[in-house]
C-alpha cells in the first residue's frame, strides 16, 4: 500500500477566497475500531469509507501479522478473521508506526489472547506513555514488559489469563478505555472501568452492534468476559477531526464558503462544533439519516469570531482539535483560554509548545500554560517558517493559519499529513484561490 509522497516542506500563501465542497477521509478512530474489534470475532466484515492514512494502515499491518486477512478493493476493506482463539503468533514485531490508537488498543487485544507478541512504533510513538494501558492490564493479570521500566515501546506481551478487575483510570482517554474493554472481553468475570470524564464512545457503539452486553453509567462502564461477538459491517462517516481544519479555515477567512459532506458528528467526539458556535462561527449542520454513528453535512462561512473559555470535561471531546481551535482564537475578539489540556503534551508531539511557538512566529499574541494556552485576538498573522514537528495535526493547523496570513509560510515535514489526511494539501490548493 503506497502512500502518496509529498514534498518535505510545503509553501503556503494567503488565500484570497476559500470556496468548495470537500469530502474528508473516513473517520480514523472508527476505522481502527472497525478493524480491531471485528478481528476479535471469527468471520468476515466489510468496512466502507474507511480512513486509509498511515495510522489505519498500521492497524491493518498489525492484524495481518496476527493472521487476520485484510484486503482493500475498490476503496472498500474486507476483513476475514479467525477470531482471537485463532490468531497466529506473529513472527515479527507488530509495527504500530505513529499510531497511539493502534498500539494501545492492540495491547488490550494481545493481553489475553494467549500469544507472545512484541509491539513497536516510530520515534514519536516510542516516547508516548504506554503505562496508562499496560499498568491496568497488568492488574488484570497481563504479562507485559517493556522499555523504560515497562512504560514505553517496544513492549513484549506474554500469554496470560486475565481476570475481570475494577479499574479507576486517571485520564479520560478513549484509547485506554477501549483497550480495557477489549481486554475485559477476554478476561474471566466482570471488568469495571471508571474514567474521570466521558471520552469518545465509538468502541461502545461498535461493540453493541457486535452483540456485546455492557453497562454504561456516565463515565463508568462494566463488561463481562467470555461473550461471543458477531462481526459487523461498518459504514465509516467522514472524520470530524479532519473536517475541523476546514471549519476553522471557513470561519476565520474573510471570504469563505465551504461545504463538508458526510461528517461524523457523534456528540462525544464533535464538541468542537459547540466551541466554534460559542465563538460565533456560522456553521450549518444538515443531519444525515441515522446510522450506527450520527453524521451530517456541514457548511461554514466567514464569521466574526469572539473569544471563549475552553476547559474541564469539554477537553476530552475536543482534544484533537485544540491546535486548530488555537488558530481560530488568534482571529477572535478578546482573550481565549485553553486549560486542563495537559494531555496535549503527550500526543504525537507536545502540541502545546508546537502550537504556541508556531503561532507566535506568525505574530500571534499567545502565551503557553502548563496545561494549555491563552490567546489574545484578533491579530493579523504573517507568513513564517513553521515546524510541524512531524505531527499531522500541527502541520494541518499551521497550514490553516498560513492560508489566512499575509505572505508566504513554509511548513517543515509537511508529509506528516499522510498519517490521517493524505489528500489535505491537494484539497487546500483546490479550495483556496491565490
Ligand atoms: C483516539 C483518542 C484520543 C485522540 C486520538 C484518537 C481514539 O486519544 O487524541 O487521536 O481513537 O481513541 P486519548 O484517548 O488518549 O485521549
Amino acid at each position: 500500500m503506497n502512500m502518496p509522497q509529498l514534498e518535505a516542506v510545503s509553501a503556503i500563501n494567503a488565500a484570497s477566497t476559500v470556496r468548495g465542497r470537500i469530502n474528508v477521509p473516513g473517520d480514523k478512530s472508527i476505522t481502527h475500531r472497525a478493524l480491531l474489534l471485528n478481528a476479535l470475532a471469527p468471520g468476515g466484515a466489510r468496512i466502507r469509507g474507511a480512513g486509509l492514512g498511515g495510522d489505519c494502515r498500521s492497524s491493518i499491518a498489525c492484524l495481518q501479522g496476527l493472521g487476520v486477512g485484510v484486503c482493500l478493493e475498490g476503496g472498500q476493506l474486507t476483513l476475514e478473521s479467525p477470531g482471537v482463539a485463532g490468531f497466529e503468533e506473529p513472527i515479527s514485531p507488530l509495527d504500530c508506526g505513529n499510531s497511539g490508537t493502534t498500539m494501545r488498543l492492540l495491547l488490550g487485544l494481545l493481553a489475553g489472547c494467549g500469544r507472545f507478541a512484541v509491539v513497536v512504533g516510530d520515534e514519536s510513538l516510542s516516547a508516548r506513555p504506554m503505562g496508562r494501558v499496560a499498568d491496568p492490564l497488568r492488574r488484570m493479570g497481563a504479562l507485559i514488559t517493556g522499555r523504560g521500566g515497562g512504560e514505553l515501546a517496544p513492549l513484549a506481551v506474554n500469554p496470560a489469563s486475565l481476570a475481570g478487575t475494577e479499574i479507576d483510570v486517571p485520564v479520560a482517554s478513549a484509547q485506554v478505555k477501549s483497550a480495557l474493554l477489549i481486554a475485559g472481553l477476554n478476561a474471566g468475570g466482570l471488568t469495571r472501568i471508571s474514567q474521570p470524564a466521558r471520552s469518545r464512545n465509538h468502541t461502545e457503539i461498535m461493540l453493541a452492534a457486535m452483540g456485546a452486553r455492557m453497562e454504561i453509567d456516565g463515565a463508568e462502564l462494566t463488561i463481562e468476559g467470555g461473550q461471543q461477538l458477531t462481526p459487523v459491517d461498518v459504514d465509516v462517516p467522514g472524520d470530524f477531526s479532519s473536517a475541523a481544519f476546514w471549519l476553522v479555515l471557513g470561519a476565520s477567512h474573510p471570504d469563505a464558503n465551504l461545504e463538508i459532506a458526510n461528517v461524523g458528528i457523534n456528540s462525544t467526539r464533535a464538541g468542537t462544533l459547540s466551541v466554534l458556535e460559542r465563538m460565533g462561527a456560522r456553521i450549518e449542520i444538515s443531519p444525515n439519516p441515522a446510522g450506527a454513528e450520527p453524521s451530517g453535512d456541514l457548511a461554514v462561512a466567514s464569521s466574526s469570531l469572539r473569544a471563549t473559555e475552553i476547559g474541564g470535561a469539554e477537553i476530552p471531546i475536543i482534544i484533537d482539535e485544540l491546535p486548530v481551535l488555537a488558530v481560530a482564537a488568534t482571529q477572535a475578539e478578546g482573550t481565549t483560554s485553553i486549560r486542563d489540556a495537559g494531555e496535549l503534551r503527550v500526543k504525537e508531539t507536545d502540541r502545546i509548545t508546537a502550537t504556541v511557538s508556531n503561532l507566535r512566529a506568525m505574530g500571534a499574541r499567545i502565551e503557553e500554560l502548563p496545561d494549555g494556552m491563552v490567546i489574545d485576538g484578533p491579530t493579523p498573522l504573517r507568513g513564517a517558517r513553521l515546524d510541524s514537528h512531524g505531527d499531522h495535526r500541527v502541520a494541518m493547523a499551521m497550514a490553516v493559519a498560513a492560508s489566512i496570513a499575509g505572505g508566504e509560510s513554509r511548513i517543515s515535514d509537511s508529509a506528516a499529513v499522510n498519517i490521517s489526511y493524505p489528500e489535505f494539501f491537494d484539497e487546500l490548493g483546490r479550495v483556496c484561490a491565490a
